[in-house]
């Protein structure tokens, strides 16, 4: 039997029995207790690396034998390699992070995962929220290299050929997808699935009736940014509230009473994310250019993404649709009645805390730190900042190097293609380029820079660098 078949068909079995069973969460382990963090902002980081708020996605075990599905010749890479050496390609294929934080060497989960006591790894924020730039690892920026759908793929895979039962995550991907992109997931769609199976003081009621659903990928924001900002979220929607965070946990298994049980740590995560701050350029500055470019700035830029420095200001000007002309789906994919659902909630206080129903376009988001966070715009279509401000040079199809860093272009480093190269066609393999044919996906618009001359634009760039 193919193995692709074998894995449907366990999948199907296990969903029969198993789709209601509970796991108990286990305690933290006697090493993340260690040191009592003191303000809350370090609570808040604690809590993201310490506490499985899901059932695990997978274990140790299954992890170490992922590479026994992998395509040839990776498999037999993965072969002759040892322990230390197949960790490392698992997490480059899946674009998993090592966290920079101290562990005890080489079993323990990526940063985004948390060790649920007995070996399981639990997704959390920090698997989206945090990324990579040139290698470095920065929490609170993207995780740009996060590859969810293959990684489930694997383990569906891997656990029917150890006999183990799928987990949540495993049984959703039967009917959302959750990310056609590496780097991008489909997160807000998830967030409606799970959101439809609640009523509004959060409890469980799987009688409510499915939401329609419209599958699209979004590149996460940086979070050092959420600190400007009154509003959350590309289209600015939901007010600035731990609870409306709080989204991440509503999968059925945890019941109403546990999700606002949670509340006072997501007013530490919140803390947390207030507490970042945009990382530095790490490389040499044109300084007079920058200078010249901070004018261009000004005069072109600033009445939407503000200023920057001492007395710097932010707007946080909605722009309509029809004028910023970027991918309209997010827009519509989340309809008034989901924001309307999130509007009588407890999670925003049953609408105390404003929720816009019907945004006009997108929020210009401020940018801090911009160098760091490609690929750029909501669906992480254009992959460095010269392609922002060049909009008719940017690429139909683009496929990033792991930790290139593109300094001319300051962004990612890319090879470029007028469409997907033809041989390309096993699955995991189309997700490493980014298609922006593709419905959800377009890299058009943002067209404002048209107005810029080579140079104004070259010193504009040379600006960015330095937010
Ligand atoms: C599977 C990936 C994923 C996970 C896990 C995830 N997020 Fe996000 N997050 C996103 C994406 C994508 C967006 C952008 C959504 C949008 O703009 O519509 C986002 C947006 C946000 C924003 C809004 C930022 C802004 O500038 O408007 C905050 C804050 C945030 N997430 C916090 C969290 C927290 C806290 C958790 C864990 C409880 C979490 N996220 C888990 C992908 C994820
Ligand atoms: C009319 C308002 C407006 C003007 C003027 C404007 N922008 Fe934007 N900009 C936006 C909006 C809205 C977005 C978000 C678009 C999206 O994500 O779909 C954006 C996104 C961006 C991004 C990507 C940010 C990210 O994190 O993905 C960059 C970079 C940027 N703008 C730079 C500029 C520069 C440089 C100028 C001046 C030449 C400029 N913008 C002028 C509204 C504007």
């Amino acid at each position: 039997m193919p193995a692709g078949l074998h894995a449907a068909l366990w999948l199907i079995k296990w969903t029969a029995c198993c789709v209601a069973a509970v796991l108990p969460m286990a305690s933290l382990s006697a090493e993340a207790r260690a040191g009592e963090p003191k303000s809350p902002a370090e609570r808040g980081y604690r809590v993201l690396v310490t506490k499985p708020f899901l059932p695990p996605d997978f274990d140790r075990d299954v992890f170490a034998n992922l590479w026994t599905v992998w395509p040839e010749p990776l498999q037999s890479q993965a072969r002759e390699a040892d322990a230390a050496e197949r960790r490392r390609m698992a997490f480059s294929r899946y674009g998993l992070i090592e966290s920079p934080d101290e562990r005890n060497g080489g079993s323990e989960p990526a940063l985004g995962y948390v060790d649920d006591g007995r070996g399981g790894w639990v997704m959390n924020c920090l698997a989206c929220h945090a990324g990579k730039v040139a290698g470095s690892v920065i929490p609170g920026l993207p995780n740009s290299h996060f590859a969810l759908q293959t990684l489930t793929e694997d383990v569906i895979r891997t656990k029917a050929a150890l006999g183990r039962p799928p987990s949540h995550l495993d049984l959703a991907v039967l009917k959302i997808p959750l990310g056609t992109s590496n780097g991008t997931t489909n997160s807000v769609v998830f967030g409606i699935a799970v959101g439809a199976l609640r009523d509004r003081e959060m409890n469980v009621d799987r009688s409510r009736p499915a939401e329609n659903l419209i599958h699209h990928d979004m590149d996460a924001p940086p979070l050092w940014n959420v600190r400007k900002k009154t509003r959350l979220y590309c289209d600015g929607h939901a007010p600035k509230s731990h609870r409306v965070l709080m989204q991440f946990m509503l999968l059925p298994t945890n019941d109403g009473e546990t999700v606002r049980g949670w509340e006072s740590s997501f007013r530490d995560v919140l803390a947390w994310i207030e507490s970042l701050r945009p990382p530095k350029y790490p490389w040499p500055v044109d300084a007079a250019l920058a200078g010249r470019g901070e004018q261009v700035f000004v005069e072109h830029c600033s009445r939407c993404h503000g200023t920057y420095g001492d007395g710097g200001e932010y707007p946080e000007r909605m722009v309509p649709i029809d004028v910023i002309g970027t991918d309209p789906v997010r827009l519509k994919a989340l309809a008034p009645e989901h924001r309307r659902k999130l509007a009588e909630s407890w999670m925003t206080r049953y609408g105390a805390d404003r929720v816009d129903l019907e945004p006009a376009g997108y929020v210009a988001p401020p940018l801090d730190g911009v160098w760091a966070s490609a690929p750029y715009f909501h669906n992480g279509s254009v992959p460095t900042l010269w392609h922002v401000l060049h909009p008719r040079e940017r690429p139909a199809v683009w496929l990033r190097t792991e930790d290139g860093y593109d300094r001319e272009k300051a962004g990612l480093e890319v090879e470029t293609f007028d469409r997907l190269p033809p041989d390309v066609t096993a699955a995991a393999d189309r997700r490493r380029y980014f298609d922006t044919t593709r419905p959800g996906k377009s890299a058009a618009g943002h067209n404002f820079p048209d107005v810029l001359n080579a140079d104004e634009k070259q010193a504009v760039l040379e600006y960015l660098k330095t937010l």
